[in-house]
């Protein structure tokens, strides 16, 4: 598996803004790891590299958050309040089939509803409380693609 190695909260939103400038309609990005791992700092990037203006905010308390003012729509989840299910009524093949992109935050509970094709990054924390580990694991030619132009 692919790694990287971030050393500061700016160098994740500075990956994040690299990979949204690669992204196109209909990708599917899903990212794992502990509470404060990094998830919604990269998606912070991710949007700057969309060319979106609004501030990120976690999409805790709503699951679903849009943005609709970019390069490409954005339609941020978080799906940790779905660990006692409820991702079927979610409608999330509307999304994922959409004319934007969608970027999941605890997506082992959407997992039955993923697409055949997505990018899964799995953050991890480190002794240094300003480093973080990012393992790559690509699914379909286009993310294999996508994750080889950022990591080299
Ligand atoms: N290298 C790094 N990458 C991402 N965040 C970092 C890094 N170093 C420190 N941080 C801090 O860790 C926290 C990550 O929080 P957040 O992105 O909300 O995590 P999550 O969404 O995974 O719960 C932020 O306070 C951020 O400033
Ligand atoms: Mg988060």
């Amino acid at each position: 598996m692919q790694k990287l190695t971030l050393e500061s909260r700016d160098e994740t939103i500075a990956l994040g803004e690299k990979i949204g400038r690669l992204l196109k309609a209909g990708d599917v990005l899903v990212l794992d790891g502990d509470l404060g791992a990094g998830k919604t700092t990269f998606t912070k990037g991710l949007a700057k590299g969309l060319d979106i203006p609004d501030l990120i905010k976690s999409p805790t308390f709503t699951i679903i958050r849009e943005y609709q003012d970019g390069r490409l729509p954005l339609y941020h989840m978080d799906a940790y309040r779905l660990e006692n299910g409820g991702a079927e009524d979610l409608g999330l093949e509307e999304y994922f089939d959409s004319d934007g992109v969608s970027v999941v935050e605890w997506a082992q509970f959407v997992e039955d509803e993923l697409p055949s094709d997505f990018l899964a990054i799995h953050f991890k924390r480190t002794d240094d409380e300003n480093t973080r580990v990012l393992e790559f694991e690509p699914h379909g030619e286009h993310f294999t693609t996508l994750v080889a132009q950022v990591t080299n």
